[in-house]
């Protein structure tokens, strides 16, 4: 048989990549301290470099990454460069032909080995230093300093995890503050308190990061972008504190990278798609900025709500330890002001019930766990409102979008946030029976029993999410009656059989 040229350089070729894949997979086996207190950091440990310049914060199409490598390989030939990239970059990114300067693209592709797409396959220093675009190096030994005061840092209790050092770009870096509640789905930022050096849980703006290896890669998210956003959240989550050098500031780019409006234009569109996107996978759906400023993440009137269907009377985000969405509350608060607004005006008689009276009871809100409000309505008032006639005959929209039907489970109403999303307000209609408040189904809840009407003559106003609503005269007894002596005082999950508040913080 004959080889044809072709069937030649194609058996080249897959002997070659099975070589490389060999070699990839060797290096991989290879116990993790031969490879990093190699021959190269015993004795020339003070030669070699320690820290792996790590570009990450690039956009494609508009970036000055050549010359933030040329800058630091012209302080020193050796130094490892890494420039990651979800996928090759286009147009092409031109990297000098080094061994120490190595292009990592970390989508999974079919014809690379896992290990490739993992970046710390492609890091063997102790540091990282990550460079945004735009920084270059000029005169040795800031890395070298930096990767020095992060030692020192480790000495002291309490020291910081990460050092940080300013660029000298338009934004240049500044302090601040952040605390990460996961429980609520929130990060909120402010001016980081006073201290020298500066001490910060995250930075805003343009700076050069440093910090073990072994740290960053042991995030769950280490390099996913906006890069400061992920990583000061994940690093303010473990207490990590960043220390803001201000003896140590790289220069910006000879030709800085999206000089044009229409490339600033571009990167900030992207920058915020990629920001919004990065929250939600990280499970925060509200940032606040203090004064007052708020970004909401979260579900909103044309999406689905945030959690599926409710099995057990206990919401899935429970079991991951969290509470409900602010973005669920805020639509929940939203659609109970709406509701009671259409019953005064219609004069339908309502009042709290359930949960919402016990959150109002406690604080004057939602639950922070609970996921609907409840109202009781007078049966015999619901002919007053045209929403609720409607909703005897089918589902009506109104014209705020809201969404009012008969509730498929029993004979009551609920009125849903939008098409989309189903948070909603039940409404239970009862009707009084010799002097005691009934209705004809029932559902298996503790709460949902019978009750002197006297509660109701008079209803008294009572704060509840963010106005004042009817609520039954001494409420506390009526809650009592209801749920059991001391509820108020002690909260409880809503099915504490499956899963109760006590065991699960
Ligand atoms: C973070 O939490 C601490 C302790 O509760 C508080 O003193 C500080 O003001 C909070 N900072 C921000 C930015 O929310
Ligand atoms: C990685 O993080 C976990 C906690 O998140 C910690 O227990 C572990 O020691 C860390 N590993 C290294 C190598 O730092």
């Amino acid at each position: 048989m004959r080889l044809t040229r072709c069937q030649a350089a194609l058996a080249a070729a897959i002997t070659a990549n099975l070589l490389v894949l060999f070699y990839v997979s060797w290096l991989q086996q290879q116990p993790r301290s031969a490879r990093t207190r190699g021959p190269r950091r015993g004795a020339a440990a003070a030669a070699g470099p320690q820290v792996t310049v790590l570009v990450r914060e690039f956009e494609a199409f508009d970036h000055a990454v050549p010359e933030l490598v040329d800058s630091f390989l012209q302080q020193d030939p050796a130094q490892p460069v890494v420039v990651a990239a979800d996928a090759l970059p286009y147009p092409p990114l031109a990297l000098p032909r080094l061994p120490n300067v190595r292009l990592a693209l970390l989508q999974p592709a079919l014809d690379r080995p896992a290990a490739a797409s993992r970046p710390e396959t492609y890091v063997a220093t102790e540091f990282v230093a990550l460079v945004p675009d735009g920084a270059r190096a000029e005169g040795p030994g800031r890395l070298e300093r930096m990767a020095e005061a992060l030692r020192a840092e480790a000495l002291r209790p309490g020291g910081a995890r990460l050092v940080a050092a300013p660029v000298a770009s338009a934004t240049p870096a500044r302090c601040l503050a952040l605390n990460v509640s996961l429980r609520e789905w929130t990060a909120r930022y402010g001016p980081a308190p006073p201290s020298a050096p500066p001490r910060c849980d995250a930075l805003d703006g343009d700076a050069v990061v440093l910090l073990r290896a072994r740290d960053l890669f042991n995030l769950s998210a280490p390099l996913a972008r906006p890069v400061g956003t992920g990583l000061f959240l994940q690093a303010a989550l473990r207490g990590w504190a960043v220390r803001l050098l201000l003896d140590v500031t790289f220069p910006a780019a000879r030709q800085p990278p999206l000089a044009t409006a229409h490339a600033r234009w571009k990167a900030e569109r992207e920058g915020r798609a990629r920001r919004a996107a990065l929250l939600r996978a990280l499970g925060i759906r509200l940032v606040s900025w203090g004064g007052g400023r708020l970004e909401w993440f979260g579900c909103g009137k044309d999406t689905p709500r945030c959690f599926g269907t409710v099995a057990g009377d206990t919401p899935s985000y429970l079991y991951e330890g969290r509470w409900t969405p602010p973005c669920c509350l805020r639509a929940l608060r939203e659609t109970a002001r709406h509701v009671v607004g259409v019953l005064e005006a219609a004069g339908v008689r309502y009042w709290l019930e359930g949960g919402s009276l016990l959150g109002a009871a406690r604080h004057g809100d939602i639950i922070p766990w609970d996921y609907d409000v409840d109202l009781g309505i007078y049966l015999e008032d619901v002919g007053n409102c045209e929403q609720l006639r409607g909703a005897e005959a089918g589902s009506v929209v109104d014209e705020r979008g809201f969404v009012w039907e008969k509730a498929v489970e029993g004979d009551f109403f609920r009125v849903q946030f939008s098409e989309s999303n189903h948070l909603h307000v039940d409404l239970w209609p009862f009707y009084p029976r010799d002097g005691v408040m009934t209705k004809d189904t029932w559902l298996d809840h503790r709460q949902d029993v019978e009750f002197p009407e006297h509660f109701l003559r008079p209803l008294v106003p009572l704060r509840f999410a963010g106005f004042v609503a009817q609520a039954p005269n001494n409420y506390r007894r009526f809650l009592e009656l209801k749920f059991g002596p001391g509820v108020i005082e002690n909260p409880e999950y809503p099915n504490p059989a499956l899963l109760s508040l006590a065991g699960s913080s």
